[in-house]
């Protein structure tokens, strides 16, 4: 702060001198002759008074003490009154010590100077006189610029404390609508993930909720191999994408086991990976999941197609997804009792060759979880029956499709009830209500 450094050069300091003798003014002026000072002479107390009213800035009040009218004292009281700041000196006799004395109490008088005086003393006591008057002026100077340095930084913190608080709400708000935003972004897209499998799903209607039964056991088996969360979720787009290329391949092919096709069929089959990976490369969002698409056919001895990638080359993945499509499609076409058992033991057969052996212990688990709804066993002690909304449980097996009011597929035939369905069912249920109730297999 550049004028706190600044010392007033200013004017010269006024001084006073308040005598009835007009030759001691004479002498008193003269005695300050080569100082720097600006002199006024007063004849009497009366005359000095109307000085004060006319030279605000008086630095310094010298006043004999014996005059006619008022005394000197009495003057320099009321000159305090007037002038608080202005330094005062009174000039006495030997005798006037109680004119000292209350020059001192009561007029605040900083010296007194007795007559006949000598020059030099009173030409040093005057210097420090208006040394010190210049001193508190320039003090006080500072103390008002402080002052109000002080008030403008607090004005200036109080209005960056607002500031900040209103940047801090409009930023909060914002943050709000991102983060909605981003969620509604992200339910669209998953949304629109499980529109697409739908469409898959609507070629081929045998398979049933192959594609999402593949995702549960794929995400299942990712999360318990602790694979990161970006994955994990790139891995249950995939698995549910994983056959999206199969859009493009003639119903009677699709339609036939692979070992029925024709050399002409089995190639145009074996196209679907590479169209998938295609269908999707255009969203950019998809594109980690294509690589997987592309890849979940590969064998881990380096004999699958399209790319007859070996090992560790196949993308984690795509490795979880290819045994995860085996043993879904396999369970589903053997429809026995004990479908879940015999898939699993064919794929220990087939550790090293078709599917990776570090992946097994993992898939395990979720394979028996996902699957346990479709074997003919569980269905075979089991009837339909139809139970209202709000009594559906967890676990329950759907025996048809579960349809809104305006005939939405809310839910296929197959699928095992968990909290998540039941929370969606139930809200559906109050937007859209079907006709009917909910048709579940229930043990006899
Ligand atoms: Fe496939
Ligand atoms: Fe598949």
């Amino acid at each position: 702060m550049e004028a706190a450094h600044e010392i007033k050069s200013g004017t010269p300091v006024e001084i006073l001198f308040v005598d009835d003798e007009k030759n001691v003014l004479q002498a008193l002026k003269r005695l300050c002759m080569d100082e720097d000072y600006e002199i006024i002479l007063a004849n009497s107390a009366e005359e000095a008074l109307e000085v004060l009213r006319n030279h605000p800035n008086l630095g310094l009040i010298v006043s004999d003490q014996r005059m006619p009218g008022m005394t000197g004292s009495e003057f320099l009281a009321r000159a305090k009154d007037i002038m608080p700041d202005t330094v005062r000196i009174l000039l006495t006799g030997y005798a006037d010590i109680n004119a000292v004395a209350d020059a001192i109490n009561k007029g605040g008088a900083y010296r007194y100077i007795t007559k006949p005086w000598k020059d030099e003393e009173l030409l040093q006591i005057i210097g420090d006189a208006v040394k010190r008057y210049s001193l508190v002026q320039e003090n006080k100077r500072l103390q008002e610029i402080i002052r109000k340095q002080n008030e403008e930084l607090k004005r200036w913190n109080s209005q960056l404390e607002f500031f900040v608080q209103e940047q801090t709400i409009e930023i909060q708000n914002k943050n709000k609508a991102l983060e909605k935003l981003n969620e509604d972004l992200i339910k669209n897209f998953k949304n629109s993930i499980h529109a697409f499998s739908s469409l898959i799903e609507l070629r081929d209607r045998r398979t049933g909720n192959h594609s999402k039964n593949v995702a549960e056991i794929s995400t299942k088996t990712a999360l318990a191999m602790k694979l990161s969360s970006e994955e994990v979720e790139t891995i249950t787009v995939a698995a549910l994408l994983h056959d999206i290329g199969k859009i493009g391949i003639p119903d009677v092919v699709l339609l036939m086991e692979f070992d029925q096709m024709s050399a002409e069929e089995r190639n145009e089959y074996m196209q679907h990976p590479v169209r998938g990976q295609a269908a999707v490369d255009s969203v950019e969002d998809f594109r980690d999941a294509g690589i997987l698409i592309r890849h979940h056919h590969e064998c881990y001895n380096g004999m699958g197609f399209p790319d007859k990638l070996p090992g560790g080359r196949i993308p984690v993945g795509a490795r979880i997804i290819a045994v995860a499509d085996f043993i879904d499609k396999t369970v589903r076409n053997l429809d026995k009792d004990n479908a879940v058992e015999i898939t699993l033991g064919k794929v220990r057969d087939d550790l090293g060759k078709m599917f990776d052996p570090q992946i097994y212990p993992f898939i395990e688990v979720p394979v028996r979880e996902v699957l346990a709804g479709i074997t003919r066993k569980s269905k075979a002690n089991m009837i339909e029956t139809e139970l209202n909304v709000s009594n559906i449980q967890v676990g329950m097996l759907l025996a048809r499709d579960v349809k809104s009011g305006t005939g939405l597929i809310l839910l296929s035939k197959g699928t095992v009830l968990n909290p998540k369905n039941i929370q969606a069912l139930k809200r559906y249920y109050q937007l859209d209500p079907s006709k009917t109730g909910i048709f579940v297999l229930v043990k006899r």
